[in-house]
């Protein structure tokens, strides 16, 4: 517990995770201030937060690759810590576009760590990616597998976790949380805030939603030759409300440790087939979704999940939503926001 409010600046804070971790931050006692430059989000999500929370947070539109701006938001705030969401994260457009994903999430992320410095501001929470571990080579997954990544976006989540294990070795005082997320889906249960994809969703479960409200007819399901007990991929999906709660305890964790270098996955530890995703999407909305079996994806790996022991034992955190829950707030989501094209703008 706080005794004081403390103020975290939320990069990207108005995107998917950050508009639902500024939620469980303002709910545990801290103030938030969000900086976002609304390339993949609507505005109007600080009302929606105010309205869940009953506070309105901070708000700055600007762009972490501001100098300037950075270095006035850090003079005019007392900025205790970070929460770094802010960066660019569809896989395939990454390696159509490799130098935008390299400006926003690794020059993007120098330009604030640089930033933090001259402020002397030293504790930083960074949203990285199970993406980190590549092709798995045993399961679960634990922190100490091997990292490597196969397109551009894994590898400035790669490069960011060095840069930050090289400043934290550098210099005394940095506290430092690098969370591995797997897979978030679900939604504010209020149905006020929630995963506002733009155009063809790139996931699976914000594209099985838009199917089972009629939006679009069917989901491709790529492929089901996996060596998986259906053959479909498998993948540990989280619902983004434990992965908010997990970033409060990993802020609580850096706040009574010293020094301290982080690195915990954040996942249930379980695994779901796409067919079992869609199964349950079924069952949450009362829909048919149908689907159709074609080519595997290229880049996809067949399955992974999370080893949870580390997270829990440092952190005292665990998921504990289920997967119904995840699809039922998904669905009053997707319902909520009338199947309208592109509500993310
Ligand atoms: P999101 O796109 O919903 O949110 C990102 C936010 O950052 C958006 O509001 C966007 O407008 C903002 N932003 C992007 N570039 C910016 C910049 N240069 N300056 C200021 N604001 C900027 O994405 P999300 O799903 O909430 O993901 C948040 C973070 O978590 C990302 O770093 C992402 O790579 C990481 N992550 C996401 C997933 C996932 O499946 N959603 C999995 C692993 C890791
Ligand atoms: N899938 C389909 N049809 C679709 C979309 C996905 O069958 O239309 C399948 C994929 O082949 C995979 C599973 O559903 O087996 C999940 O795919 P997602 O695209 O939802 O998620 P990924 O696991 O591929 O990737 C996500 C994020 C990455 C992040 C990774 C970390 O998109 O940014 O989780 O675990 F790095």
């Amino acid at each position: 517990m706080i005794t004081e409010k403390e103020t975290v600046l939320v990069t990207g804070g108005a995107g998917f995770i950050g508009s639902h971790t500024t939620v469980a931050l303002q709910e545990a006692g801290y103030r938030v201030l969000i900086l976002d430059n609304l390339c993949n989000s609507d505005v109007a999500v600080l009302d929606a937060i105010a309205e869940i929370t009953g506070e309105a947070p901070g708000f700055i539109e600007g762009d972490i690759r501001d100098r300037a701006l950075l270095d006035e938001v850090f003079a005019n705030h007392r900025i205790d810590a970070v929460m770094h969401f802010a960066g660019l994260k569809a896989v395939g457009e990454s390696s159509a576009e490799p130098l935008s994903y390299y400006d926003n999430n690794v020059n993007g992320s120098l330009q604030l760590l640089q930033a933090m410095q001259r402020a002397s501001v030293r504790t930083i929470v960074f949203s990285s990616s199970a993406t980190v571990y590549g092709e798995p080579q045993s399961l679960p997954l634990t922190e100490s597998h091997p990292r490597s990544a196969t397109n551009p976006y894994g590898h400035t989540k790669l490069v960011v976790e060095e840069m930050l294990e090289s400043l934290h070795a550098s210099e005394a005082g940095w506290r430092v949380a690098r969370l591995r997320y797997f897979n978030p889906i679900g939604a504010h249960g209020s149905g006020r805030i929630g995963e506002a994809p733009q155009g063809t969703p790139n996931n699976l479960l914000p594209y099985v939603a838009q199917v089972a409200t009629g939006r679009r007819t069917e989901v491709q399901v790529f492929g089901a030759d996996y060596d998986t007990p259906d053959g479909t991929g498998v993948r540990d999906y989280i619902h983004v409300l434990d992965l908010a709660d997990g970033h409060v305890a990993a802020l609580a964790y850096c706040r009574r440790t010293h020094n301290e270098l982080l690195t915990v996955n954040l996942g249930t530890g379980k695994g779901h087939s796409v067919l079992e995703m869609i199964a349950a999407f079924e069952q949450a909305s009362g829909k048919q979704v149908p689907y159709k079996i074609v080519a595997r994806r290229p880049g996809d790996i067949a399955q992974c999940w999370a080893d949870t022991e580390k997270a829990y034992r440092l952190l005292g955190w665990r998921a504990s939503r289920t997967l119904s829950e995840m699809c039922e707030d998904a669905w009053r989501w997707e319902q909520s926001r009338g199947g309208v094209e592109a509500a993310g703008k």
